[in-house]
């Protein structure tokens, strides 16, 4: 099958791109027209976030690429997300009514009547976090958005959904790459039927986020060449390895680019396939945590 057509279920109702376009750290100078392209060369799914300040430009990028492809509206999968407010940083955790009007505020940025996928980014919210989720649950019963889900959440706080008696969220959206493979909250996912969505797919790479404020330390730079030899056997870039190992998981992958060669290459998954050994070898990979966004304890409730 071709992966650019293939797609995971969230719900009875919606299936999730298989490769989505990832936009964090996409300046809103740039995302319209970063958007644009990669609709152009075949992306369907648009990942962003309110905290990434950009959905104003990643809706101008949708309707243009629309426009250019002769697409409508429901051939291109939007997720956006929450911020929750995190005491932390010295902000205050949205209520459960604020969660609704943060919603609404998203669709009007995006100039969008819906999304598909609406998440909490993070679990930062504390008390008010099961609030914040009564408000998912409000909106996709008014459709303002199809599915709903959460990111960055642990064992826990699902736990704390479970045990207030409300639906379970459809999706959460975790660091997930061979350095990162959380088997225990990916084995507790797949118990409860929530979707796993792999972002920073890309992390084991040494130029990953080169340039950007968050590129990695150099520790995490060394490291042997394990992927540069698999991807080298299978005649693929380390960064389609890469992705093949987030699709042939099971998960939806959203690769950032802005290079147009790059852009291309992270949907070219086709024509090859990591084989049950060289799998099971990536296993012995995992070194635990993330990078991108450090989970924690699993155990601990933020
Ligand atoms: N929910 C959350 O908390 C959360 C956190 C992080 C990310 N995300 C989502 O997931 C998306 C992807 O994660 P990410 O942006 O952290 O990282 P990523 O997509 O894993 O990696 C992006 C980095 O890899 C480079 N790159 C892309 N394709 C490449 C290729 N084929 N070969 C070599 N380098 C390549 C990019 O540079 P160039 O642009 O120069 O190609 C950039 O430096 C985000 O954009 C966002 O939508 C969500």
């Amino acid at each position: 099958m071709n992966i650019m057509n293939k797609s995971f279920s969230i719900n009875a109702a919606v299936n999730i791109p298989a490769i989505g376009f990832g936009t964090y750290l996409i300046t809103k100078d740039d995302v319209a027209a970063a958007v644009r392209s990669a609709i152009g060369v075949g992306y369907r799914h648009m990942d962003t976030a309110a905290v990434y300040d950009n959905e104003a430009g990643v809706g101008e990028g949708i309707r243009a690429g629309i426009k250019d492809n002769g697409l409508s509206r429901d051939d291109i999968f939007v997720t956006t997300k929450l911020w929750p407010g995190a005491s932390e940083w010295g902000e205050t955790a949205k209520t459960e009514v604020q969660t609704l009007a943060e919603c609404e505020m998203s669709l009007k940025r995006l100039g969008l009547d819906y999304v598909d996928l609406y998440l909490i980014h993070s679990p930062h919210g504390g008390s008010q976090r099961v609030n914040q989720w009564r408000a998912l649950v409000k909106l996709k019963q008014a459709g303002k958005v199809r599915s709903i889900g959460v990111s960055n959440f642990t064992e826990a706080h699902i736990e704390e959904i479970r045990a207030a008696g409300l639906p379970m969220p459809e999706a959460n959206q975790i660091e997930l790459h061979p350095w990162s493979q959380k088997p225990q909250l990916i084995a507790y996912m797949k118990q409860h039927g929530i979707a796993p969505i792999a972002y920073s797919s890309l992390a084991p790479l040494s130029t990953w986020r080169t340039g950007q404020d968050s590129a990695k330390p150099e520790d995490l730079k060394a490291g042997d060449n394990f992927f540069a030899v698999l991807a080298a056997k299978y005649g693929v870039t380390e960064a389609q390895l890469l992705l093949r190992w987030g699709i042939q998981n099971g998960y939806a992958v959203l690769p950032k680019s802005l290079n147009p060669v790059r852009m291309r290459q992270n949907l070219e998954l086709d024509g090859f396939a990591i084989d049950d050994a060289d799998m099971e070898a990536i296993i012995k990979m995992d070194r635990g945590g993330g990078i991108a966004w450090s989970m924690g304890d699993p155990t601990k409730v933020i």
